[in-house]
């Protein structure tokens, strides 16, 4: 998009008086060494936008407009905070738990095993005949095959199954499936994403398509794409998941808020995840 039309969509928000402050003057996106993990895992952070997209042409991962200090953490595992979480996991992973005895290993053999799964997520459950975030289907696991109880849907040891699932995937390409039985709840989600909504009229739209690059308060705002989820932030110190951040800044609109696991907030992944179409799986990220 270019320059001059988003100076005009930010004319029309003329919410500079409210307390979100949006800075005209882009601050640039410094050229930055391409995001290279460990040496050798190559993540493509910025490519052209899927055809679904009008809007936008290219499409970038959020790890782009973080400063080159938070990028660095990204580059090694060692220094990605993130990773410690992901060990967690690997070993709930091998800990049988519930009625049947069973470990998510005894079935799925090694967390490896799923690579490329996370990729296609959300993704339509045939049997269920539900679209399933990943989230969900952990959860379907945990009570349908191992007899446990489900977890909570933003928390710690769920986000951290979800981060093992993304780290085994990390590079391969995002590849979600909105035709097909996914396609209404698709609609659903895109319908959600331009919708504005609360006290200050603000959609997912209005600060990640119509103003990313520009600066928010002293945020450089991102397209808000999910391919780096979970993620873990400088600011909480910990592994966010996908709907604990719809929830921020769905808040951050002064809206009310859909909770975290609602068909609402599943339809809306469902559509950020398809914008994200041709970037990487690149979670668990750091962002700040
Ligand atoms: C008793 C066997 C069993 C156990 C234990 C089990 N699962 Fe599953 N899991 C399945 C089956 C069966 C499927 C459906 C396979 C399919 O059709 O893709 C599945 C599917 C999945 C998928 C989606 C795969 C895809 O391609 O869409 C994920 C992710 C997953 N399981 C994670 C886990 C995790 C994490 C655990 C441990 C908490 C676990 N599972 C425990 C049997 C099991
Ligand atoms: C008032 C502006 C504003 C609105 C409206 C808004 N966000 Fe955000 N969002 C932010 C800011 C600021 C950040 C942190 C900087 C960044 O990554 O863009 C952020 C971050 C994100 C991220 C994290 C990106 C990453 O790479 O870590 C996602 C995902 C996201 N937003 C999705 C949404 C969705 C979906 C909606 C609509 C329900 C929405 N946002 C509405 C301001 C907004």
């Amino acid at each position: 998009m270019t320059k001059q039309i988003k100076s005009k969509a930010m004319i029309a928000l003329g919410f500079a008086a409210s307390t979100f402050a949006l800075a005209t003057a882009a601050q640039a996106t410094d050229p930055t060494e391409p995001l290279v993990v460990n040496g050798d895992l190559e993540i493509v952070t910025s490519t052209a936008a899927p055809a679904h997209m009008d809007m936008i042409d290219t499409i970038q991962s959020g790890w782009e407009f973080r400063s080159h200090e938070t990028q660095d953490l990204q580059r090694d595992d060692f220094d990605n905070p993130g990773m410690i979480f992901v060990d967690d996991a690997r070993e709930a992973w091998d800990t049988a738990e519930g009625s049947e005895g069973k470990s998510c290993a005894s079935c799925h053999g090694a967390p490896e095993d799923m690579a490329g799964v996370k990729a296609v997520y959300p993704k339509w459950n045939e049997d269920a005949g539900e679209v399933r975030t990943m989230e969900m289907q952990i959860n379907a696991c945990r009570t349908e095959n191992m007899g446990a109880e489900a977890l909570g849907y933003t928390s710690g040891d769920m986000t951290n199954m979800v981060a093992l699932m993304s780290a085994v995937s990390r590079g391969l390409p995002v590849n979600v499936a909105i035709d097909g039985p996914a396609q209404a709840m698709w609609e659903q989600g895109k319908e959600l994403y331009y919708t504005r909504t609360g006290q200050l009229e603000l959609s997912c739209a209005t600060c990640h398509e119509d103003n990313y690059d520009n600066l928010i308060r002293a945020d450089h705002l991102s397209q808000g794409q999910i391919n780096g989820f979970p993620t873990y932030r400088l600011k909480n110190a910990k592994l966010n998941s996908v709907h604990a951040r719809f929830k921020g800044c769905v808040r951050d609109t002064r809206a009310e808020t859909f909770s975290p696991g609602s068909p609402e907030f599943v339809a809306l992944e469902l559509y950020v995840a398809s914008r994200g179409n041709g970037l990487s799986v690149e979670g668990p990220s750091v962002r700040n």
